[in-house]
């Protein structure tokens, strides 16, 4: 299968400079209110903290808490200079924002109705699919680029209905301390490949994505961009991969967790990652990634979850695999650390402080590897827990994702 990285902009799509108006306080208190009586804590904010990496992420603690009610006032919020948590209490549809295109694009996988097809953004289609036959496509364009998040930002969902439809979010630009947690980003165009991607991290530091849901996605679930991510911890996410258009035209999401990057930390924990049947996650450009705890679960025998190619350094330990026949994708030239044994996993204990766990394997391939040559970068960094593989079976999937935690 052909793979490219995922294009990245460096522009701001959406124009910000937007009155900042928002609930009005009454709105505010009834809205206290009614979560006080639903036995909640009166304002929203952060739950819980970051571990691994991005330890010591603050968000936007520092700052008011806003409530938007429009597209307008999100956007404005997240591009804000001021520190802010901006709680979702509804559903965002940028959907139709910048109205829809009709274009010609390529079937690189053909033209059965669950392939997907691809918009030619930045000629792709003409410089890497040339033998593609071409079709018209018409898709929404402004999910083709997120909303921008600058430093020293919380954004959370109140409950389960923090949702983003038809946008994603990008911290990039130097951006640092940004808190992305409780919501869902749903669909991007998810019958085209450039439809748009949910999360981009590229140039950024201190940044924790916690129990958000991906869906219907077009392009990447999750992309780390070429330049340095540097500290980073994903966790207790769903990243679900079901989907109506894929390019093996079946209902299994290829484009899933790419991390790319020149000096990336990536804590991966708790997450549940499940059908895809690629990428998810592809790890490459010095990044060193400790995935700990995750719930890989039904893949196609065709596809896989990890591509570990070079300048990957990856330590995985007390993950279930579940129904995953192809758990690597063949011609890994990265490195990486299976904790195929306890024997083998007492290395862990001079680097990260303690013994790795060993994972567990239902109905799943091999994944085999001691490698312990670059258990040196992990010295003096933050380094996440590890519960056994048997709890990450007993609670993963149940934790993970929007409307767990509040
Ligand atoms: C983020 O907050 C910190 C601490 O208040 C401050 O020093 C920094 O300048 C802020 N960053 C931006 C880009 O506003």
């Amino acid at each position: 299968m052909k793979s490219s990285c995922s294009f990245i902009l460096g522009v701001v799509a959406l124009a910000a400079s937007i009155a900042q108006a928002a609930l009005s306080p009454r709105e505010i208190q009834e809205h206290q209110e009614r979560r006080v009586k639903a036995g909640k804590r009166a304002t929203e904010a952060v739950v819980g903290s970051a571990e691994g990496f991005a330890k010591g992420v603050t968000g936007g603690a520092a700052g008011a808490t806003v409530y938007p009610t429009t597209n307008a006032e999100l956007v404005s919020y997240l591009g804000s200079s001021t520190a802010y948590t901006i709680v979702l209490q509804k559903t965002f549809d940028f959907t139709t924002a910048d109205g829809e295109t009709t274009a010609t694009g390529c079937a690189p996988w053909g033209t059965g109705s669950a392939c997907q097809e691809a918009i030619n953004q930045n000629d792709w289609c003409t410089n890497y699919e040339p033998d593609a036959p071409d079709v018209t496509v018409e898709y929404y364009p402004s999910a083709t680029l997120g909303i921008q998040i600058t430093s020293n930002k919380s954004l959370i969902g109140s409950g389960s209905s923090g949702i983003i439809k038809g946008i994603g979010v990008r911290i990039v630009s130097g951006a640092s301390n940004v808190i992305i947690q409780n919501i869902e980003i749903t669909n991007l165009n998810p019958k085209y490949v450039w439809g748009g991607d949910a999360i981009t991290l590229n140039d950024c530091d201190l940044v924790w994505i916690d129990h958000v849901t991906t869906s219907l996605i077009g392009r990447q679930h999750l992309v780390l961009g070429t330049q340095a991510d540097a500290r980073v911890t994903i966790s207790y996410n769903n990243f679900d991969g079901t989907t109506s258009y894929s390019p093996y035209c079946d209902s299994y999401a290829y484009w899933g967790l790419f991390f790319d990057g020149s000096d990336d930390l990536v804590t991966l924990k708790g997450n549940y990652i499940h059908h895809f049947s690629g990428r998810s996650p592809k790890v490459e450009g010095n990044t060193l990634l400790h995935a700990v705890n995750n719930y890989w679960y039904d893949y196609p025998s065709y596809g896989h979850a990890f591509e570990i190619t070079t300048g990957a350094y990856v330590l995985v330990e007390g993950s279930v695999f579940q129904n995953v026949p192809t758990v690597l994708d063949s011609g890994a030239t990265g490195q990486y650390f299976t904790s195929p044994s306890t024997t083998a996993n007492a290395a862990c204990t001079a680097y990260l402080g303690r013994a790795c766990q060993v994972n567990g394997f239902g109905s799943s391939g091999t994944f085999s590897s001691s490698t312990t040559s670059f258990f040196s970068d992990f010295s003096g960094k933050n380094i996440a827990s590890a519960e056994t593989y048997a709890w990450v079976q007993e609670y993963v999937i149940a934790d993970a994702g929007i409307g767990k935690i509040d």
